[in-house]
């Protein structure tokens, strides 16, 4: 659509096609009852995707709902109907013309990729030889400390060469080791080529990965919406005191880390807690000893 003029409907045919701007909430809400009335729409949005500041939230004000819970299913319908085009990092430059009849220019922006080939994985990014040139390599060999070092090492040996190895590697020392230690990251940054900065910015982003310490089980109560009006708190204060931790802390015998989690996705079970990979539904604080009683020769 650069510089191209697209008709948004002309008094001839009252049923033309119909142009949001912006990709927010309201846009693609807005978008959304336009196409389902049988008009075509284009979703006209700046930024490179659709969700705009909502997408950045947490919980919204003021009913402190999970804006992803009311985003995500709008994102799916509009994804999926065919009557809605997305048209991502593209600008209004004129619009002429009355109601019934307007007639826009969009001037849209390069991705400098191909968008029918991209899948978002971000291997180009580690692998960009601009960016690896400002940040390079380490050349001395890298201190992993003896209790990790052969497991790390049989670890990246094991994946060496497969396609996307990053996300392997780390799931499984973080299984090995029960967290990411900071020396055995530095040792698969300097054997992959993945920029330190990349592997952090990964093992920070999933819950499932930790870089300090972790206790052998992983007790996450969950603090979501659905969870939270049912009494999650309560239940957390109840491990919590259980325990004897803190939110985030781990016990002493590094047996649990206790963790306050956001929707586990069982909101249908609320309250709910997930230890390792097993979920516990519909709980009261007097479940929380029989629970834990479970795990303790374990
Ligand atoms: S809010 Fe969804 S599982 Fe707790």
């Amino acid at each position: 659509m650069n510089g191209k003029t697209a008709d948004v409907g002309t008094p001839q045919a009252k049923t033309g096609a119909a142009m949001v701007l912006g990709g927010g909430i309201g846009g693609m809400e807005a978008a959304l009852s336009l196409a389902e009335s049988g008009i075509k729409v284009y979703l006209v949005e700046g930024k490179p995707s659709i969700g705009g500041v909502m997408s950045q939230l947490d919980k919204t004000f003021p009913t402190n709902d999970c804006a992803m819970c009311t985003m995500a299913p709008r994102l799916v319908a509009i994804g999926r109907h065919k009557d809605i085009e997305i048209l991502s990092m593209t600008d209004v430059e004129t619009l002429e013309g009355g109601p019934g009849h307007f007639t826009a220019t969009l001037r849209k922006r390069s991705r400098f990729i191909d968008e029918g080939k991209c899948t978002g994985c971000g291997t180009c990014v580690a692998n960009c030889p601009t960016r690896n040139k400002v940040q390079p390599l380490p050349a001395t060999a890298v201190e992993v400390e003896p209790r990790f070092r052969d497991k790390a090492r049989e670890i990246v040996e094991r994946n060496r060469g497969r396609k996307g190895l990053l996300m392997p590697i780390l799931q499984e020392v973080n299984s090995a080791f029960n967290y990411l230690p900071e020396d055995v990251l530095s040792f698969v940054s300097r054997e992959t080529g993945y920029p330190l900065s990349h592997i952090y910015k990964v093992a920070t982003f999933y819950g499932a990965f930790s870089t300090v310490p972790r206790g052998k089980h992983l007790v996450s109560v969950c603090m979501g919406t659905a969870c939270y009006v049912k009494g999650g708190e309560r239940l957390l204060e109840k491990f919590s005191d259980r325990l004897e931790v803190k939110v985030d802390g781990t016990t002493r015998d590094m047996k649990f880390t206790l963790k306050s989690a956001r929707c586990i996705g069982c909101c249908g079970l609320a309250p709910a807690v997930m230890i390792d990979n097993v979920v516990y539904g519909r709980l009261s604080v007097g479940d929380v000893p029989k629970i834990l009683d479970k795990y303790k020769g374990a």
